[in-house]
């Protein structure tokens, strides 16, 4: 089966055709997977640690190629594409450090002569199964912990990213030995089999909640281990004592920046009645100055969404919200699929607005009479990926934080964004499994073994 990759800006650029693999194909790759990951694992950690550090410069050094392609192929303005490879250069420099820090623990044992640990060995072979938002950062901050970890990596991209994931596989795995890091094109005739291999021992998913349930049972009922990051439907809040100038311009970012096509992305914001005319005013001015033009072009904000199935269920969603259209609500007239960044005022938490995920550049405004009654609404949904809260008050600030609940939360700052040195994932139905990033991807990508030796 073939299938192709195109600019959403200019859908008449096909930015590559390919084979996808078939489960002969998969099965080849797997094997030689679990051939370099009995290298692998044998390799001193200030071995892996030094390829790490190698990958990391050969990303850095062609950085200006992978920005581009990641433009031309998923559509993400050129400042935000400059930003994520820097974080994917960061997250290589990271856990080339992580791989040498403690790979175990002792521990007390009944014989006080004896000694007692707790190792962490590497599971083996691992699969990645990634989004095209993030085609860059999402890989590798999968892909850095697996193999400091000691793992063979298979990285299974979305076709949409496929020529990124081909480029970032060209530089980085020169790096390692043979087999430690491999690519597999395709759709799911390609990740069924990947995923139902029995020699793959751990599976990472970050993608949309039906695909990651499916992948979960699937691999769960093989006695795989698997982690799925899913969707978000993430909410901002407003108190009354907000800085409200900057709440908005945060927000406004928050939920249109790159066309609001990130699982942290504002899909609602909860304004305290007080402030609410005022604010929702604000907001709707700091949206209509939002630049939306060709992605490839230095300033903007905003382009075009990834193809023409998501602008229509974006504007379906937003036609069946019961809301009024503040701003946008319609297709730009241009070749690309573009999109006007669009608020919906809504009259209260219902409708697909205020509960599904919609991957555009759409957000709801929702009134509360209170902060309780903002936390309400905001625990309301499926999803608890993370949440923002905006007040000058850090008491309330504090006291919100440990009731929403969302995986993350952030104070006077957008949804969107990240620490790739802290821990990432969800509550409810946004996340599966062990969280993701830093330190806390060890209890993924290895397995403790306790080894007693009495003397
Ligand atoms: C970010 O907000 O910078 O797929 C990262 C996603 C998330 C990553 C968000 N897993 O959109």
């Amino acid at each position: 089966m073939t299938f192709t990759s195109v600019n959403p800006h200019d859908p008449s650029d096909v930015v590559g055709e390919w084979e996808s693999a078939d489960e002969r194909g998969v099965a080849a790759v797997v094997e030689r997977a679990r051939r370099g990951a009995d290298v692998w694992r044998r390799t001193p950690a200030a071995a892996r640690s030094a390829a790490l550090g190698g990958a990391a410069e050969a990303v850095q050094q062609r950085a200006g190629e992978i920005t581009a392609l990641t433009v031309r192929e998923v559509g993400k303005p050129l400042s935000e594409a400059r930003g994520e490879v820097a974080r994917a250069v960061s997250i290589l420099r990271y856990y080339a450090q992580v791989a040498l820090l403690p790979d175990g623990e002792t521990l007390p044992a009944a014989d006080p002569d004896a000694l007692l640990m707790a190792r962490y060995r590497p599971v083996g072979v691992a699969a990645l199964l990634t989004p095209w938002n993030f085609p860059v950062a999402i890989p590798l901050w999968k892909a850095a912990p697996s193999l400091a970890y000691g793992n063979a990596t298979i990285l299974k991209p979305s076709s949409a990213a496929a020529a990124t994931a081909l480029l970032l596989h060209e530089i980085i795995a020169p790096n390692l030995p043979d087999g430690v890091f491999q690519v597999l094109l395709g759709g799911a005739e390609t990740a069924r089999p990947l995923i139902g291999h029995p020699d793959v021992a751990a599976v990472s998913f970050t993608g949309s909640v039906p695909v990651g349930r499916d992948i979960t049972s699937r691999v769960a009922a093989r006695g795989g281990k698997v982690q799925a990051e899913m969707g978000g439907q993430n909410p901002s809040i407003v108190l009354a004592d907000a800085d409200l100038d900057r709440a908005a311009a945060t927000i406004a970012y928050a939920a249109m920046g790159y066309a609001g096509q990130k699982c942290t992305a504002t899909s609602r914001v909860i304004v305290e009645k007080a402030v609410y005319d005022d604010f929702r005013d604000r907001l709707a001015d700091a949206v209509t100055a939002l630049v939306v033009e060709d992605p490839a072009a230095e300033g903007t904000l905003v382009g075009p969404v990834i193809d023409d199935g998501a602008r229509s269920a974006a504007l379906a969603a937003v036609g069946a919200s019961g809301g009024r259209v503040i701003t946008g609500g319609k297709a730009l007239d241009a070749p690309g699929y573009y999109l006007a960044p669009t608020l919906v005022e809504l009259s209260g938490p219902d409708g697909p607005l205020a509960s599904e995920e919609v991957f555009a550049p759409v957000a709801a405004v929702i009134g509360a009479d209170s902060a309780a009654q903002a936390v309400e609404i905001a625990n309301g949904v499926r999803f608890g990926l993370v949440a923002a809260v905006f007040t000058s008050d850090l008491s309330r600030a504090l006291k919100l934080s440990n009731e929403l609940d969302a995986g993350m939360v952030r104070v006077n700052a957008p949804t969107s964004g990240v620490d790739f040195h802290a821990p990432f994932g969800g509550a409810k139905e946004s996340s599966y499994g062990p969280r993701e990033q830093g330190l806390a991807a060890r209890s993924f990508y290895t397995e403790s073994r306790t080894v007693l030796i009495t003397p």
